[in-house]
């Protein structure tokens, strides 16, 4: 049971639920697009990423082909500009010499396309058809926008230029938290049937048999990071594989993005300020190759998506996947760093309230953690409600990374949660944890 689930709530709640979604949503776009000037929406920051006011106004798109045409039957606001804001029709390097619509005419856009939602809202019907289940397009379509203000806020990351965004630091640590937690062997529930919210490429549940392992029980921190660094573990190609190693040579990698070398420390750049790296951060904005290097310079792995959602879900007590590591609870601000609400990761320690019941921390929120498994479907996995959101990237190409970051909001944010990058991007929130097989002295129940 879920806060979203019609039983409890009824429509006339659902529809409250909804349209909450929806405002809270638009005021963080709001945020990420008003503190920059226009000449800054329309600028490319990074040939990785589209102009500010692309998302924009692809967000707006999206909200009217899903919602004001297909689950409300209305028609078009402005099909002409479909192909401009279709992700796989334009490039990401081509999105600044397209004809976008300007800062201006993308905002009445969007808020054009939200008041016809708004309206066809009022008279919906969750019961008809499984688009509308439970609010379940509405719900896709909140999740859609916030993981674009993530890409947004991305994008800001990478921006040169004066700090803009501004937000209080994560809280202090409330408890020592550090070294491995062993997972014992045996079958867990992977992925969801139940979630109304939950993407294709979350579902459906499924019985997962894992051996006894063991997993860190916070993220790899700047301080064991700088170990690696100092260790000379950029320039030892034991550690990398070999197409890790050609990534690293060719990208000339020596740390993570975004930091530099600060007298006899480093100093890490984030939102246009300069701070000095403090050692019991999560370690982020490194790419895949790099976890790896670090996990096998430390002895050990990183953890499959399964071993990760177990120790993420699994209550030894009952033998059930709870929603996220402390239950079934939405998370609040005590749980987890999510939502913008801080621009950096929290310390190791500052959340316990999140921790898992076999006392795994920081799992939802902080960083992105990397994970060693490719993306591809879950076993019984259908495409729903297009190919596009996830089928389409199955494959060797991209690896799985969970959890959330600091940028992720609470709403695109469970224990089934799924995000996958390819192995040499970085400019994301990424971080990572270890794991390692149990050795049979500690696997013996
Ligand atoms: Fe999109």
């Amino acid at each position: 049971m879920t806060d979203t689930s019609i039983d409890r709530l009824g429509a006339e709640q659902l529809r409250a639920r909804i349209a909450a979604e929806l405002d809270r949503t638009r005021a963080r776009t709001a945020l990420l697009t008003e503190v920059v000037d226009d000449a800054d929406l329309m600028r490319q920051h990074s040939p990785l990423m589209s102009p500010l006011v692309w998302d924009l106004a692809h967000v707006g798109n999206q909200e009217e082909l899903w919602l004001v045409r297909d689950v409300g039957g209305r028609p078009p606001v402005r099909q002409d500009i479909d192909d401009l804001y279709d992700a796989f029709k334009q490039p990401r390097k081509d999105r600044p010499s397209l004809p976008l619509l300007p800062p201006a005419e993308a905002r009445a856009y969007v808020s054009t396309v939200r008041n016809k939602v708004y309206d066809l809202l009022d008279g919906v019907r969750f019961t008809h058809g499984r688009l509308v289940a439970e609010g379940f397009a509405f719900g896709m379509i909140v999740q859609h926008e916030q993981q674009h203000d993530e890409t947004m806020l991305a994008t800001h990351q990478l921006r040169a230029g004066p700090a803009v965004l501004h937000a209080p630091p994560p809280p202090e640590p409330r408890a020592p938290v550090g070294g491995e937690v062993l997972i014992p062997a045996g079958p867990f529930t992977m992925g969801t049937d139940t979630d109304p919210w939950a993407l294709d490429n979350e579902r459906p549940a499924h019985p997962v048999e894992l051996p006894a392992y063991v997993i860190d029980a916070a993220p790899v921190t700047n301080g064991q990071y700088q170990r690696f660094i100092d260790a000379g573990g950029y320039d030892d190609p034991r550690w990398w594989s070999s197409a890790g190693w050609a990534h690293r040579m060719a990208a000339g990698l020596s740390a993570p993005l975004h930091w530099r070398r600060d007298g006899d420390g480093w100093a890490y750049r984030r939102f246009g300020r300069w701070a000095p790296v403090r050692d019991d951060e999560p370690v982020v904005h490194v790419c895949w190759y790099e976890a790896q290097a670090y996990a096998s310079w430390a002895g050990k792995r990183l953890p499959t998506e399964a071993e990760w959602e177990k120790a993420a879900r699994w209550d030894p007590a009952t033998g059930r996947s709870r929603r996220y590591p402390w239950g079934d609870d939405d998370p609040v601000a005590a749980h987890a760093n999510l939502g913008q609400r801080h621009l950096w990761p929290a310390p190791v320690g500052a959340y316990p309230d999140g921790a898992s019941p076999l006392g795994v921390h920081q799992l939802i929120g902080d960083v992105w953690e990397w994970t060693s498994t490719n993306f591809r479907g879950h076993p019984g996995f259908t495409a729903f409600p297009y190919r596009e959101y996830s089928e389409v990237f199955f494959g060797d190409d991209y690896r799985v990374l969970r959890g959330g970051s600091f940028g992720t909001d609470r709403v695109a944010c469970r224990g089934t949660f799924r995000n996958w990058d390819l192995p040499i991007r970085r400019q994301i929130f990424s971080g990572f944890r270890c794991a390692r097989d149990a050795r049979p002295e500690e696997s013996r129940p």
